[in-house]
């Protein structure tokens, strides 16, 4: 490993994206390689035996392009996956997850609080955050969500009407989120539906952007191992197993800038 080795960093779509975009502000020397398995998303409705398959599967690419760290970007493939990956990539690069750098904040900001989390299915019905947050023995009392229709709803562009709106009401109104203080955003796509749900739930209440934390996060790895690059040498990629047009136009939604994707698939 070379601290001038690129950062891996994979989605199942191009929702992760959002975390590539918080990479680069926090990391701007970091060359990222985006790997968003297209051909293969949403993941959130899937099982936890296919996810792993596909991660093992893109690790490979990862590791092949050599990088130091893999960020698996996806909350549901960070519950679904992480731990599999991890002992599958070993010693050849770091790993981090979207998940324990969340949990970690929630120690450090909301002990004692009853936290609300909104995901996928598969994030959900893991239960990984509540298991995380119980083994740090805070006294926080998690209760979750699953919020299906959001990522569909993000990625055909309704996140900031009327539509959307009432929507993320509905779902925020539901009894499991109430008299919470703090909602973690546990999905790649919300970042883009931030400002929409502090403005309904009020500004007392913290929403939490796990792409922000989690791009310090990585830093602070990078640091610990002495992989922090120093200078931005190469250029970034963004592979991705399927190409459409309509996958070029949510990339640059989730990234905010315009990037060229690049077909890689998974299996011959
Ligand atoms: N990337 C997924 C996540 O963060 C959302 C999209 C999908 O279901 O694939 O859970």
């Amino acid at each position: 490993m070379n601290r001038s080795n690129p950062v891996g960093i994979f989605d199942s779509g191009m929702g992760g994206l959002t975390v590539a975009n918080a990479v680069k502000k926090v990391l701007p020397n970091e060359q990222i390689v985006y790997f968003g398995d297209s051909a293969h998303l949403p993941y959130g409705d899937k099982s936890a035996a296919t996810i792993q398959a596909y991660s093992v599967k893109i690790c490979d690419v990862l590791l092949q392009q050599g990088c130091k760290v893999i960020l698996i970007a996806c909350n549901s493939a960070s519950a679904a996956a992480y731990d599999l990956v991890k002992a599958y990539v070993g010693s050849k690069a770091l790993v981090l997850n979207v998940i324990d750098p969340v949990v970690q904040y929630i120690a450090e900001h909301h002990a004692g609080q009853k936290v609300g989390l909104i995901g996928t299915k598969q994030t959900v019905g893991s239960e990984v955050y509540d298991t995380k947050l119980k083994a740090k023995n805070i006294g926080v009392e998690l209760n979750s969500l699953a919020t299906p229709l959001l990522v569909p709803m993000i990625e055909e562009g309704f996140h900031k009407n009327e539509i959307s709106d009432q929507i993320i009401k509905q779902y925020l109104e539901k009894p499991e989120l109430q008299n919470i203080e703090a909602l973690i955003l546990g999905c790649t796509h919300y970042p883009l539906i931030k400002k929409q749900v502090s403005a309904l739930l009020g500004e007392h209440l913290e929403v939490i952007d796990s792409s922000l934390i989690v791009a310090a996060a990585l830093k602070e790895l990078l640091q610990a191992n002495q992989l922090l690059s120093e200078k931005a040498e190469a250029t970034d990629k963004f592979l991705v197993s399927d190409f459409t047009p309509s996958f070029q136009t949510a990339a640059e939604l989730f990234f905010q800038k315009k990037i060229r994707l690049e077909k890689h698939v998974l299996w011959e």
